[in-house]
This record gives structure tokens, C-alpha cells and sequence, in this order.
């Protein structure tokens, strides 16, 4: 197994799995920006989805504190294996898992008393929204959200030029579940990135949400709620 997982693993790996949706590691500068508002100084639970390489992952363990935990899930083999070859760090738990399982892969290391909360205080992904159906999506941004402390921050990088546009744009379903703080472009990288810092948001607005709330009954008041979706 090589020791450095750089663009010629990414290729070869791209070719097999199209999920790895990327032919080269983050750059220095998107890795900074992902990271620079984030608080190193405290002890901090942090996910990381679709670590591939491991590039962000080994910063952020250079960032950490010894106290900190980092748990990074993958769902290619190759890179999940160089990983585990290549970061020996105690503070690093690394799963061969889709980030799909968040709530359980959370909830299973608590009870194993591996984690000392099942939720973690920063999420940062990398994965690629873009080419999963609109369901996956839902499901991956709401357990996510589930998964985070209140006021926990939600980190997401995605390529500047996506393939979904419009209602299904991730950044447009960001903001059905989280507040967005702040957004960046960063263009030394290749392709460009796309950055959001977003915070969990303390109630999920409807309205936002676009949840179709017709079936809604008012037990109560036996009034039928009808709201229409903008
Ligand atoms: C764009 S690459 C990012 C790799 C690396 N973090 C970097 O910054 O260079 C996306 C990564 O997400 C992984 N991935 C794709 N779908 C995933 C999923 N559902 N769960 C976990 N990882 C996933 C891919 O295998 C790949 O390693």
C-alpha cells in the first residue's frame, strides 16, 4: 500500500468508484478555508465524511487537541485501507461505512464508551451530493443535524460547478436544515470549491423546510392545517 495517497490514487480509484467524485486531493487553500473559523482551542467530538486521501484528516489531527476525538467515515476500500495504514493516531476512529449510518455509528461508539456524547460538535464533508438522489440527501442532511449539538457546526466543500442546479442544489438544501453563516469560493483548487459554514439551527422552520404540512391535523381543534409550500 502506498504511503501517499495523491492524485494517481485518486484516479485510479475514480475509474472503479465514481463516489470518489474527485482526481485529486483538496488543496492547502481549500483545506484552510474549510477550517479556519472552527475553535482548536477546546476539546472537540468531530465527523469527518468521505475522508478519501486523508488530507483534511491529517490536519485536522495537527489542529486537535490531545483530548479531542476524530471519527472519519469512508465507503471506499482503498482509501479506508490507506488510511488505516497510513494514520496511526489514537484520537482517530475510522469506519468503512457510508455517512448514512451517522446516527448509528454515533450511538454504538457512546455505548461502547469510546465517545463521551453521541453527538458530535462539528461535521465536515466532503462527500458528493451532487450525484445522490434527492432521498439520500434528505436523509444524510437530517441525521446529520440530529447528530450535531445544539449550535454544532455543519461544514460541507463541494465542487463550484455541481451537477444538480435549482430546489435540489445543496446549497439551496442546506438551508433547509441549517443556518448558513458563511460561504466562501475557493479558486486555487482543482476544479474550484464551493465552501458553507453552516450551524445547526435550534427549531427546523417549516416553512424553509418545505415539508408538505397539509396532512397536519389539529387534534384539539379537529381543524385541518393547510399550508401552501413557497
Ligand atoms: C471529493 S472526495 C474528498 C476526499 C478528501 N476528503 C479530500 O478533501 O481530498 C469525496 C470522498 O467521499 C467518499 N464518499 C462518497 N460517498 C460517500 C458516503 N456516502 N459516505 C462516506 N464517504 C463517501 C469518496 O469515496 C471520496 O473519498
Amino acid at each position: 500500500m502506498s504511503e501517499k495517497i495523491g492524485t494517481r490514487e485518486y484516479l485510479k480509484s475514480i475509474v472503479k468508484d465514481p463516489l470518489v467524485a474527485s482526481v485529486t486531493p483538496t488543496s492547502k487553500f481549500g483545506v484552510n478555508c474549510l477550517l479556519k473559523n472552527l475553535d482548536f482551542s477546546k476539546d472537540m467530538l468531530v465527523v469527518e465524511y468521505g475522508p478519501g486521501g486523508g488530507v483534511i484528516t491529517k490536519s485536522l489531527l495537527s489542529r486537535l487537541t490531545p483530548n479531542s476525538k476524530l471519527i472519519a467515515i469512508e465507503n471506499n476500500e482503498i482509501f479506508y485501507k490507506a488510511l488505516k495504514h497510513n494514520l496511526k493516531d489514537s484520537r482517530l476512529i475510522l469506519f468503512l461505512d457510508s455517512a448514512e449510518n451517522i446516527q448509528s455509528i454515533l450511538s454504538n461508539l457512546y455505548k461502547e464508551g469510546q465517545i463521551a456524547s453521541e453527538y458530535a460538535d462539528v461535521i465536515i464533508s466532503g462527500i458528493p451530493f451532487s450525484m445522490f438522489p434527492n432521498e439520500m440527501k434528505d436523509k444524510i442532511l437530517e441525521d446529520t443535524r440530529n447528530s450535531l449539538i445544539p449550535e454544532g457546526r455543519f461544514l460541507v466543500y463541494q465542487f463550484l460547478v455541481s451537477l444538480t442546479v435549482g430546489k435540489t442544489d445543496i446549497k439551496l438544501k442546506l438551508r433547509q436544515y441549517f443556518d448558513m453563516k458563511r460561504s466562501h469560493i475557493v479558486l486555487r483548487n482543482v476544479p474550484p470549491l464551493r465552501v458553507f459554514e453552516t450551524v445547526k439551527m435550534k427549531s427546523i422552520d417549516l416553512k424553509r423546510k418545505q415539508i408538505d404540512i397539509s396532512s397536519f391535523i389539529d387534534t384539539q381543534n379537529n381543524v385541518k392545517i393547510v399550508a401552501n409550500d413557497s
